[in-house]
């Protein structure tokens, strides 16, 4: 039986992705069943992990079987919201708006990006994929007509402190924050994924300076 997506721990749902990304490997590389010693072998994780995060969602492992590939990979890919689409938007254009709008494939993350804006009258009008950059002062005007739920934040910490309020009065729930600004308590019913690459950088320079050491 497989628990409801409310219930399951905020930590599984964080590995969820992960599973998700090697399930469709298997899945293309045309693997039907994986046990859980293998999966944890491929994913760097236990058996035993893998075997309490995977219950979560029901009847999928069986002794002496294993889990069924596409099974699985569709319930994750379910639980994810990835068969439903909400729309997004993203502030800022410059250099990193431009490789996230460019690069990250909203569609298949269950989001569809459908307006990027800026405040820069010479980014105002540039096309961006198959999106024309937008005026910020036309925000209300698109939230209130593509009613998005997502925002991308790919703007300067003051930027971003000072549009916050201003796009969760227009209905934005999530934010998705490469901005410098701390957003994380601004509100109860408001998520935010803080995207900081050189938190990622910093803990390599950590490890890679205590293996040097031993
Ligand atoms: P950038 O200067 O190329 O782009 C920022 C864009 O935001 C500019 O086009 C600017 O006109 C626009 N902007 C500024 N205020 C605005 C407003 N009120 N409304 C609409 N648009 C506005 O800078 P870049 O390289 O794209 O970086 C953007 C931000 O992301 C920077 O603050 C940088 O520190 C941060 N950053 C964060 C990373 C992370 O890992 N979280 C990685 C790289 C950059």
């Amino acid at each position: 039986m497989s628990k409801s997506s409310d219930s399951i721990s905020k930590w599984v749902i964080r590995r969820l992705p992960r599973y998700y990304r090697f399930l469709m490997e298997l899945e293309k590389a045309g693997i039907a069943k994986i046990s859980s010693a293998e999966l944890a072998k491929k994913m760097g994780f236990t058996a035993s992990q893998i075997r309490q995060d995977l219950n979560c969602f029901g009847g999928f492992g069986q002794q002496g079987y294993g889990y069924n590939v596409t099974a699985l990979r569709a319930e994750i890919q379910e639980i994810l919201g990835l068969n439903t689409r909400q729309n997004a938007i993203l502030i800022g254009a410059g250099n990193l708006g431009k490789a996230v709008a460019t690069h990250i494939e909203f569609e298949k993350r269950g989001l569809s990006l459908c307006a990027v804006f800026d405040n820069n009258p010479a980014l105002i009008g540039n096309q961006i994929g198959q999106l024309t950059v937008r005026d910020i002062s036309s925000l209300e005007e698109v939230c209130s007509s593509e009613k998005p739920s997502v925002a991308v934040l790919c703007i300067p910490k003051e930027a971003a402190r000072n549009l916050a309020d201003r796009l969760i009065a227009l209905g934005i729930k999530g934010f998705w924050n490469f901005s410098h600004y701390d957003l994380l308590h601004h509100s109860d019913h408001i998520v935010v994924e803080n995207v900081h690459l050189s938190d990622s950088l910093m803990t390599l320079n950590y490890l890679v300076k205590n293996t040097q050491e031993k």
